[in-house]
């Protein structure tokens, strides 16, 4: 069967760890869509392994697979290949041979079009994840597959490159390199495509995972970023490029929906609200210079806002694990999650983070929005509407701090009973069962309440 595992808001609430816990029954994690723009941080056996493309399941000694719907950088994903290596151990990663291929010009062009784009930039992680899904969709991409096939390769770089480096040079007006030199990028990624060969890395993905699955194998579908910042449903243009709602999961995997839709998708839910990347917010606490909107430093914002924002920034360790920046932060957004429910149909949520609210007096959260005078429970289809939208919020009793490890190994009755109350509205609310509840950062740090591979 399949778990899959979706990000219901902007992208880092946990998923990482959610994938951990289950993952002693998991046979295969696949990846179905995003690239080395997704961090995430595994610990194993005290070691600290920072990845942001290789599935975490990897390091554990799970297969992991890079789906149809990625896009696969082969120098980040021989580095961290390399570097798990010299560290001791020997994953097992397959790439899809329909994966799209970031190539040097991508990550150039990404960097180039988000300083023109000034307030419609989306503050991408710059490692040319939109350029690379464009050229997907405009049929002049080069997939992993090509790689292997050195006379595909050279003819799919002939025709593209060339547009390339005009559109950075006479469009742009920018001075272009290597990253938009036809001999220097056939050299190195025919050089990827014979290591990924030699390595017996390829696959058909979705013929692979459907024969494991029929082989009795249990299968974990990992989304990377969020539903808010999906390029389908999230807050236009401040989107990533991909789907990474569960309707990606079949598409950028290649198992039927019939297959996906058998098994479980789990939202996954930070107890609060964090962002990298600009657009409106309107559960946002102060504000992060160069992402919030008109922000006016501390001149403007309010002094306790900005208070509690630092304190759950820091408390949260809320800054990016790829690009090290500041996350923007905010109560938790019912709407946000009531329509992230709804685009992914879950199944069960997993809700992170209780801890990191632990102490403050009271917990605030979004519940509705007003838009132009009327009430609204979910979010607006544009991202201007959302803008405009004022948020109602709820207030609820806070929590103390408690030994959560002893929590965790207690079960969920020890969760302190505000923190339920808390739980239970958003269960309530979403319609949807609680299946795990993060109570801390560490593996043992998490209440499992069921799991959905038993
Ligand atoms: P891109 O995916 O690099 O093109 O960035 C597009 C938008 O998605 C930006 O606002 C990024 O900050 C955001 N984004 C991309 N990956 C992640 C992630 O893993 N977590 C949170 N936000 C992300």
């Amino acid at each position: 069967m399949t778990v899959t595992i979706v990000g219901s808001q902007l992208g880092d609430e946990g998923k990482g760890g959610v994938v951990d816990i289950y993952g002693d029954a998991v046979d295969v994690v696949a990846r179905y869509q995003g690239g080395d723009n997704a961090g995430h941080t595994v610990v194993h056996d005290g070691t600290k392994y920072k990845l942001s493309l290789v599935p975490s399941g990897a390091v554990r000694g799970k297969i992991g697979v890079l789906g149809n719907g990625c896009v696969v950088n082969p120098e980040t994903l021989f580095d961290e290949i390399d570097t798990l290596r010299e560290r001791g151990l020997d994953p097992d990663v397959r790439v899809a041979e329909r994966a799209h291929v970031i190539l040097p010009y991508h990550r150039a062009l990404d960097g180039i079009e988000e300083d023109e784009k000034d307030d419609l930039a989306a503050g991408t992680t710059k490692r040319g994840i939109g350029p690379t899904y464009e050229d997907k969709a405009g049929r002049r991409g080069v997939r992993i597959g090509d790689l292997l096939e050195p006379d595909v390769l050279r003819e799919r770089l002939e025709y593209v490159v060339p547009q390339k480096k005009a559109l950075a040079e006479e469009v742009f007006g920018k001075e272009t390199g290597k990253a938009f030199d036809i001999d220097q990028l056939f050299e190195t990624y025919r050089e990827y495509g014979e290591r990924l060969a030699n390595e017996g890395m390829t696959v058909d993905c979705g013929t692979y995972l459907q024969s494991r699955i029929d082989g009795g194998d249990n299968v974990m579908l990992e989304g990377a970023q969020g539903t808010s910042i999906d390029i389908d449903h999230g807050i236009y243009p401040y989107v990533t490029s991909s789907n990474p709602t569960a309707g990606g999961a079949t598409v950028g995997s290649g198992l039927g929906p019939t297959v996906v839709g058998q098994g479980e998708v789990i939202g996954i839910v930070k107890a609060y609200l964090s962002r990298v990347g600009t657009g409106p917010l309107p559960t946002e606490l102060g504000g992060v210079e160069g992402q919030t909107p008109n922000y006016d430093g501390a001149a403007g914002a309010d002094g306790d806002a900005e208070e509690l924002a630092t304190y759950i920034r820091d408390e949260g360790g809320e800054y990016g694990t790829v690009t090290g920046r500041p996350r923007r932060v905010g109560w938790l957004d019912m709407p946000m999650l009531r329509h992230a429910a709804r685009a992914n149909g879950f199944t069960g949520l997993a809700i992170n983070h209780i801890d990191v609210l632990a102490g403050l007096e009271e917990v605030k959260v979004g519940h509705s929005y007003v838009l132009d005078g009327e009430e609204t429970l979910t979010m607006p289809p544009t991202t201007e509407a959302w803008g405009r939208c004022e948020a109602t919020l709820e207030t609820f009793d806070g929590w103390s701090n408690v030994d959560w490890e002893a929590v965790a190994a207690e079960g969920y009755d020890a969760i302190p009973e505000n923190a339920r109350a808390y739980l239970e509205y958003i269960a309530d609310e979403l319609e949807t069962p609680i299946y795990a509840v993060g109570v801390g950062p560490g593996r043992e740090e998490t209440v499992i309440v069921e799991d959905p591979y038993e």
